[in-house]
Formats: structure tokens, C-alpha cells, sequence
């Protein structure tokens, strides 16, 4: 992959926030292929690797978050929890402006502004926090990433019957292409919002459960319907969390990566029966 050319100069290094997280982990390589010094902010020291150093710190504490933006000009900020993801992001801007930052990227979640929940709240006051912060700022909201999706039908798929709550709708992305396009807006000058990144399909419950009980063996689930209360239900059904027209939209379907997946477990297992 090309990228464009830089606003900051080559020589200083990129702070990634959640370097060592899902979406981290494929960015990561990304910016070293194209030349660039990493540094990774992570609440666990670890050793540095060729061309990657780590700053041990806590964006929730604000350890180690001056150190972490020092002598740099360009932020991407993947950091993501349950909750605080809103405080962590000021603390983030905070420093940063206080710093030579010139570009703060950060990764949203489609629906932030349009679904009630409290998590996605911290979402869009990250969004805010970026947008105010006097720096230059890119930031892409991305739909549910495949792994995560996983997660979630791995939990249901041992479930006797499978809850469908009715009307919620999925468009799962493969968190790499996510990783590719975060990489290549963060070695650009900065572009505001940038349109949405989702998958190629929408699937409700019962389409992405299926293709995971088929390639795992697993019998089909006597259906349970369940309705998600409130306004937070109102707007899923709505397709709140969905982005329909005017996304840009990954390749990697849901079923691609499960088989893909399986393959690897696969694998994995014959290399261990061979050792
Ligand atoms: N997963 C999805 O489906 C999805 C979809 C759209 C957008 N996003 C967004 O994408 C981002 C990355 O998601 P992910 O799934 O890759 O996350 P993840 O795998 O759960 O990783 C979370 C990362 O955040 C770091 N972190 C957490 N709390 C921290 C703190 N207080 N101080 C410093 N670092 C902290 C962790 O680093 P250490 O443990 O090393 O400290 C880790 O690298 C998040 O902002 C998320 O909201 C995710």
C-alpha cells in the first residue's frame, strides 16, 4: 500500500494510543512499513521493539501521557474501554495541546450521536473534545468490528435458544481494513470527519449466527425473540447503528472471516498434535 505524503516530518515518531489493542495491532505494522517510528502508549511496560517504543502510562490516571506526546506530531488515539473513553480523551487533548501535536486521529463508533447508550456517549464527547481541541483532527467512526461480533455470537451459540432481539441489524468490519485506513489518514494533513467505514453486508442475529453454528458443527437454536427496551431499542431498530448511504465500505464479509478464523484454529491444532 502507498500513502500519501506526511504534513509532519518523517523523523519524528507517531504516538498510538491502544497500540497494543485489536485495531492497534494491525496499525502498528502499517506505519513501520511505511517507514515510521511508533511509539505506543500502554498501561503495561513492555520492551521496545525495532522501531516501536513504549511510554508505560493510564489516560484515565494521566500517567505518563506528557512523556507520550512528547517531541511528537501526530496522534492516533485508538484507545477504547467499557467506559471513560470521554475522560480519557480530554486528558489525551489536554496534553497534547500543551505539546507540538499537530494532528490528534481518533476511532469512533458508528451511531455515537444517534444511539442513546452511556458508552457511546463517551464517544461522541471523544469526537467533541478532538474537534475542540485547537490541533488538526481526522476522525472515522467504523462499524462493529468482526472480532467483536464474534465475541458476541460465541456467547449466544451456547445459549439452548438464540435471543433475536427483533430489528437489530450488523454490518461487521474486518478491523484490518479498519487499521489500513486509520494508518493512511494519519500520514495525511488533517480532514475532519471523514465518512463512515462499515462492512460490506448488513446481517440481523439470525444471519450471522448461522454461518458460525455451520462451520462449527453446531446444530440451529430454537429461536427466542426479545425486545431491547427504551430509546436505545428505538433507535436499533431504526438502524440508528447502521450508516446505509454515503460509507465507504470494507471487502472482508462476516463469513470470510469466520472461515478464515476456523482455518487458523485449524491449523493451530495440527501444528500442537505434531509437536
Ligand atoms: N471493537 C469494535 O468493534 C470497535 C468498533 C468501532 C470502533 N472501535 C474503537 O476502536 C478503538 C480500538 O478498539 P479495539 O477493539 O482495538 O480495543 P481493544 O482491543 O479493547 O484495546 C484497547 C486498547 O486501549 C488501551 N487502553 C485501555 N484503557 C487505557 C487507559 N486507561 N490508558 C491507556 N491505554 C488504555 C489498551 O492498552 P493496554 O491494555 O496495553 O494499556 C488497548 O491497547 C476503541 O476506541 C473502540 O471504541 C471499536
Amino acid at each position: 500500500m502507498t500513502y500519501p505524503s506526511t504534513p509532519s516530518e518523517p523523523a519524528t515518531p507517531l504516538l498510538v494510543t491502544g497500540g497494543t489493542g485489536t485495531l492497534g495491532g494491525h496499525v502498528v505494522p502499517l506505519l513501520r512499513a511505511a517507514g515510521r517510528e511508533v511509539r505506543i502508549l500502554t498501561r503495561n511496560p513492555r520492551p521496545d521493539a525495532d522501531g516501536v517504543t513504549y511510554v508505560t502510562g493510564d489516560l484515565l490516571t494521566g500517567e505518563g501521557v506528557e512523556a507520550a506526546v512528547a517531541g511528537v506530531h501526530t496522534v492516533l488515539h485508538l484507545v477504547g474501554g467499557p467506559k471513560g473513553d470521554d475522560e480519557a480523551t480530554r486528558t489525551l487533548v489536554r496534553a497534547a495541546a500543551g505539546a507540538d501535536v499537530r494532528h490528534l486521529v481518533y476511532i469512533s463508533v458508528v451511531g455515537a450521536d444517534a444511539v442513546p447508550l452511556a458508552w457511546l456517549r463517551t464517544k461522541l464527547e471523544s469526537e467533541r473534545a478532538v474537534a475542540e481541541s485547537g490541533i488538526g483532527w481526522t476522525v472515522l467512526r467504523a462499524a462493529q468490528f468482526h472480532e467483536l461480533t464474534l465475541t458476541m455470537i460465541e456467547k449466544m451459540a451456547k445459549l439452548p435458544v438464540l435471543p433475536v432481539p427483533g430489528g437489530l441489524r450488523l454490518q461487521p468490519v474486518d478491523s484490518r481494513e479498519v487499521a489500513a485506513r486509520m494508518a493512511e489518514l494519519a500520514l495525511a494533513a488533517p480532514a475532519g470527519r471523514v465518512p463512515d467505514l462499515t462492512g460490506p453486508e448488513v446481517h440481523d442475529l439470525p444471519a450471522l449466527v448461522r454461518p458460525y453454528l455451520a462451520l462449527h458443527g453446531r446444530r440451529r437454536r430454537p429461536r427466542l425473540p426479545v425486545r431491547i427496551p427504551g430509546k436505545a431499542g428505538r433507535a436499533y431498530r431504526a438502524g440508528a447503528n447502521l450508516t446505509l448511504e454515503g460509507a465507504r465500505t470494507g471487502r472482508r464479509t462476516w463469513e470470510e472471516f469466520l472461515k478464515e478464523r476456523a482455518g487458523r484454529a485449524r491449523e493451530g491444532a495440527s501444528a500442537t498434535a505434531r509437536s
